[in-house]
């Protein structure tokens, strides 16, 4: 979601800024601006679309000479996109980019306006804007914690202030970092705008404000200073490049078996290095989109062969729910970006409660890694496309541990060695499964023209199936839904028509039976069946067969290739594949 990049120093920070914006595309977005600050002077300049307009517009004009700028991406949420609602804003004195909701706009907008206030956009940003500058006299600090105190929601801000020369920024609920380099420093929503310039950084706290120059940052919360830790971040420039891939989903599915056995390495070699999950009588899983779905493979696999009872739910519907911790309980989260607005809620729901919380995160200074009691790290690397692939696989393959050590704890697995030496295959098989594209492209010309294509299976697979068709809608645009096959014949199977594409995914021996009787159903009704299976169907024209593994890593080999699938079908749709519209990578507002 909207990404904000400051920079203030000796430099002109035009391409500071617009490279820092093309850093922070992935987040999502369908509008871009900068201001330009030099002493009383300020520029602004925006443009809808991609950063490239706005790049377009700068160049075919003079900008005025600075040291000193704040850029924006904007992902829409009050008021549509366009050049009026881009950001930075500017009332009064005040100049600025946000990221995140103010939940009491209208209200404050109402009392702004009866105080004379002309708003000149539909955006809730501006009202923070009237309201700061309402406060501003000689301190801007003094200023934004004033005005900050009658704002209610989420914000991530970097401000500039007339009579002033020095960058200012805040946050709450939505992330925000300061930048440290030589006689220059930075604001940035996270660490992959900066990475060119400087690898230090400073986390902001809830409600910290950050007062900037090039050679001094000085933080403070309720007017005292804040001693702050200086970070240095292990992301590599390199690891922003697409490597010789025509995109990032690309790049980043072919990472997935480096990336699945560096993180497996250590607790292969120690289990215990994984939390002990039979402590508690009943297990939370708690997250949104794919990594929602990758914890209901953790669910099956800890109901069905760990004999332990979980519930899953998304945590849009999981923060306002009434939730009732009558049993010892622990929540798991489960989160790439560790920033999504609801997951980090329901964090804190269920802190407030004293339940513990286990967090399986990418980003290792992400609000949810840094809150929740017990963490579990991902080691993804960076993942830049919108689409989640390589930690999806990630976190399905943390979970298929933890339901592995959960079920030997319990003394349920009679094939100790054979487990884990499958999982020691693991990253050759799927490299095998994802070295096979031609056949992905082959189905992939089959489905490409189609308007509505179904995906079924039943338990595990049908969780996987879940992730096939989210992953298939995301990037091709293609509607798609995924079914328990057993349902589908209460109601959907009247929508199957002549050469519509059904994926049926079938691992599950001790149900393969009754998901045959399923495909059958929607065959005879004319629907094209995709058989993706761990053995060879006959008389099945359409099917890719991966190994057979242990059903705790079955989805591990499953997944890769219903990523393939999606990522060939949006290539031959033309669709912007790395940057799906209307999508944003980090969901940083609810
Ligand atoms: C967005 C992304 C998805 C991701 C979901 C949860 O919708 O586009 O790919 O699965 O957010 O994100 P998280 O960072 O919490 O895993």
């Amino acid at each position: 979601m909207c990404g904000i990049i400051g920079y203030i120093g000796e430099k002109n920070p035009v391409d500071i800024l617009i490279n820092g914006l093309k850093s922070l595309e992935y987040r999502g977005y369908d509008s871009a601006g900068i201001a330009l600050k030099n002493n009383d002077q300020i520029e602004v300049i925006k443009s809808i679309g991609k950063i490239v307009n706005l790049e377009e517009k700068i160049k075919n004009m003079e900008v005025i000479p600075s040291n000193l700028g704040i850029a924006h991406t904007r992902w829409a949420t009050h008021g549509k996109p366009s050049e009026k609602n881009a950001h930075p804003h500017t009332i009064g004195k005040i100049t600025l980019v946000h990221n995140g909701i103010i939940e009491n706009a209208e209200e404050l907008r109402e009392k702004l306006k009866k105080a004379g206030v002309t708003f000149n956009s539909e955006t809730d940003t501006e009202v923070v804007a009237a309201l700061i500058n309402k406060y501003y006299e000689k301190n801007p600090v003094e200023a934004i914690d004033k005005a900050l105190k009658e704002v209610k929601g989420s914000y991530a801000l970097g401000i500039l202030f007339q009579g002033d020369n020095d960058l200012y920024a805040v946050r709450k609920d939505s992330p925000l970092i300061v930048g440290l380099g030589k006689e220059e420093n930075f604001i940035a929503s996270d660490i992959a705008a900066i990475i060119d310039y400087t690898n230090k950084y400073i986390l902001l706290e809830e409600g910290e404000i950050a007062h900037i120059t090039k050679d001094k940052v000085e933080v403070t919360k309720d007017g005292k200073v804040v001693e702050k830790q200086v970070h240095e971040t292990d992301l590599e420039r390199a690891a922003k490049d697409k490597n010789g891939y025509d995109h990032y989903m690309l790049k980043e599915i072919m990472e997935e078996p480096v990336v699945l056995e560096k993180t497996f390495k250590p607790y292969l070699e120690q289990l215990d290095k994984l939390p002990d999950l039979t402590k508690y009588e009943e297990i939370h899983i708690v997250a949104c989109g794919s990594a929602m779905y990758a914890g209901m493979i953790g669910k099956t696999l800890l109901e069905e062969y760990a004999n332990t009872k979980v519930e899953i739910d998304v945590a849009s519907e999981y923060r306002y729910k009434n939730i009732i911790y009558d049993r010892k309980t622990l929540v798991i989260l489960i989160s790439q970006s560790g920033e999504t607005a609801d997951t980090i809620a329901a964090m804190r729901k269920a802190k407030e409660h004293n339940v513990e919380t286990l967090a399986i995160v990418n980003v290792k200074t992400s609000t949810i890694a840094r809150e929740s009691d017990e963490k579990i790290f991902i080691e993804a690397g960076p993942e830049i496309a919108v689409a989640t692939t390589k930690a999806y696989i990630l976190q399905v393959g943390i979970m298929a541990l933890l339901a592995y050590k959960t079920a030997l704890e319990k003394g349920l697995v009679k094939e100790e060695h054979k487990v884990l030496e499958e999982a020691e295959k693991l990253p050759r098989l799927i490299k095998e499964v994802l070295d096979r594209r031609e056949e992905y492209q082959k189905i992939a010309k089959e489905i490409y023209t189609s308007e509505d294509i179904f995906f079924i299976g039943r338990k595990i697979d049908y969780a996987t199936s879940m992730e096939g068709s989210l992953k298939l809608k995301e990037v091709s645009y293609i509607h798609s839904e995924a079914y328990q096959a057993g349902e589908l014949k209460h109601g959907t199977i009247s929508l199957i028509e002549d050469g519509m594409p059904v994926f049926a995914i079938v691992t599950d021996e001790t149900i393969k039976d009754k998901t045959v009787s399923n495909i059958e159903e929607v065959k005879s009704r004319g629907a094209k069946t995709i058989i993706i299976s761990n053995e060879t169907w006959q008389n099945q024209k359409l099917q890719v067969v991966v190994p057979k593994i242990s059903p705790y890593f079955q989805p591990i080999l499953i997944v890769p290739t219903l990523q393939l699938i999606a990522y060939e079908t949006a290539k031959l749709r033309g669709c912007d594949i790395d940057k799906p519209k209307n999508l944003a990578k980090s969901v940083t507002v609810e």
